[in-house]
Formats: structure tokens, C-alpha cells, sequence
């Protein structure tokens, strides 16, 4: 368990690149700083949000360890590190900020590396290219929100999974996430994909709980 003194930094960066009002602007300079301290700060006891999303994917994907793999606001790479220890190596890191993607290169774990700022904004990137994506803590203020769901969709194969796990209390108090939820139904009803599981569980980051989904491309 890391000491109280690291958990309480760990926690005050956390809250604050994702504060209420802070623009995209900002988040990708607080990223540029916190790149490299971003693995110390945020180790699997701090934050096992990586490591769910990645398992969770993992288990539907099942055998096929050929499966391609798109990781979306990978960051430093936790969730690709964590799939490829579990055997997957046909995985690409997508991220806005390049300082981030610098350091998910000395990993040795991605193929490909996207700067691409995920929103409305079509990616450069083929229809039905991947079976899967992993999307981690990119649903917050500032940084990511559900406009860029249709984006997601367009990439993944039909029959591949979308894996996103993000802190649970953000679907009440962030903009970014309280429309994430309606848009994913929505996107149901078009017959776009359909939900496979919902799943809270604790330990999330810095003490706080999670939400993972997965949903089926259609
Ligand atoms: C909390 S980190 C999560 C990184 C990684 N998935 C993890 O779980 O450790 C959020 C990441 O989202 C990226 N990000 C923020 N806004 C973005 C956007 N609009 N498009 C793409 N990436 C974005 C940041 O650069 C950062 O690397």
C-alpha cells in the first residue's frame, strides 16, 4: 500500500486535472508535467482501473490473443502493460497528449502510436479496423466525453467489444459524464452496439469506486 503522504499526492493530481471547468487546454499541459512522475503516482494499488478494463476485455476476447486492439487515451500505457501480460500483443495506443504516448513507448507493448484527439472529430483510422478497445479514465472534465462514442464504434469490427472504465461518482457530478450513460442507450436503440455488462467495483483510483462497461458492436 503506498504511504498516506503519496496517496494524498496521488489523489490531489488526480482531482486536480479532472476539476470541475477545467478546459482541454489545461489537461494536456497538466499531462505534460505529470507524464513522467504519472507511473510512480498511480501504481496498481493506487489505481486499479487499468487492470479491470483490461482483464475485462481480455476475458471476452477469450483464445484469440491475436486480437487487435485499440487502447484509447492510453496514457503511459497501464492498460496495454496489463494486456500484455496477459498474453495480447497486437495493441495500438491512441492519446492527445504526445508527452503521455512518449512514455507508453518505453513499454515496448504498442505497435502504432495515434496523436488524435478523441470527440466529435472523425479519427484517422479505417472502419471496423479493430476487435477490440480498452478506454480508461478519459471520461472526466476536460478531457473526453460521450461525443466521441460514434468514433469508437466506427472502428471496432462488428462483433468486437468496447471496454470503458471510468470513477463511478463522475456519472452525477461531471458534465463530461452525466450524458454518457443516456448516449450509450441511445446508441442501443440505433442498433449501433448493445450492453454487455455494467459492473461497479471498488478500488478504482485513489479510493474511489469504478464503473466498467462493455458493449458489443452490432
Ligand atoms: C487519466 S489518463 C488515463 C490514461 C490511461 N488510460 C490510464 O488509465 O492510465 C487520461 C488520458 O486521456 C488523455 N486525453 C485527455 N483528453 C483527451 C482527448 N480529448 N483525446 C485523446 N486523449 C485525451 C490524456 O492525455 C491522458 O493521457
Amino acid at each position: 500500500m503506498a504511504a498516506p503522504q503519496n496517496h494524498d499526492v496521488s489523489k490531489e493530481k488526480v482531482l486536480g486535472v479532472t476539476r470541475p471547468g477545467i478546459k482541454p487546454d489545461e489537461v494536456l499541459d497538466f499531462y505534460k508535467k505529470w507524464s513522467k512522475e504519472y507511473d510512480k503516482d498511480l501504481d496498481g494499488e493506487e489505481y486499479g482501473g487499468p487492470r479491470k478494463v483490461a482483464q475485462t476485455l481480455a476475458a471476452l476476447l477469450g483464445n484469440r490473443r491475436d486480437a487487435r486492439v485499440l487502447d484509447v487515451a492510453a496514457g503511459t500505457g497501464l492498460c496495454g502493460q496489463e494486456l500484455s501480460s496477459l498474453g495480447f500483443s497486437n495493441l495500438d495506443a491512441l492519446d492527445a497528449s504526445q508527452d503521455m504516448l512518449d512514455v507508453a513507448k518505453t513499454k515496448n507493448v504498442y505497435k502504432n502510436f495515434l496523436k488524435e484527439f478523441l470527440g466529435p472529430n472523425r479519427l484517422n483510422i479505417e472502419d471496423d479496423t479493430y476487435d477490440g478497445i480498452t478506454a480508461c479514465g478519459l471520461f472526466c472534465d476536460g478531457h473526453v466525453g460521450p461525443d466521441c462514442l460514434d468514433q469508437l464504434i466506427r472502428v471496432v469490427k462488428p462483433g468486437g467489444f468496447i471496454c470503458i472504465g471510468l470513477r463511478e461518482t463522475l456519472l452525477h457530478t461531471s458534465e463530461n459524464c452525466k450524458t454518457l450513460e443516456p448516449r450509450m442507450e441511445a446508441l442501443q436503440s440505433d442498433g449501433l452496439w448493445q450492453r454487455v455488462s455494467r459492473e461497479v467495483f471498488p478500488g478504482y483510483c485513489v479510493g474511489f469506486d469504478g464503473v466498467v462497461y462493455v458493449h458489443k458492436v452490432l
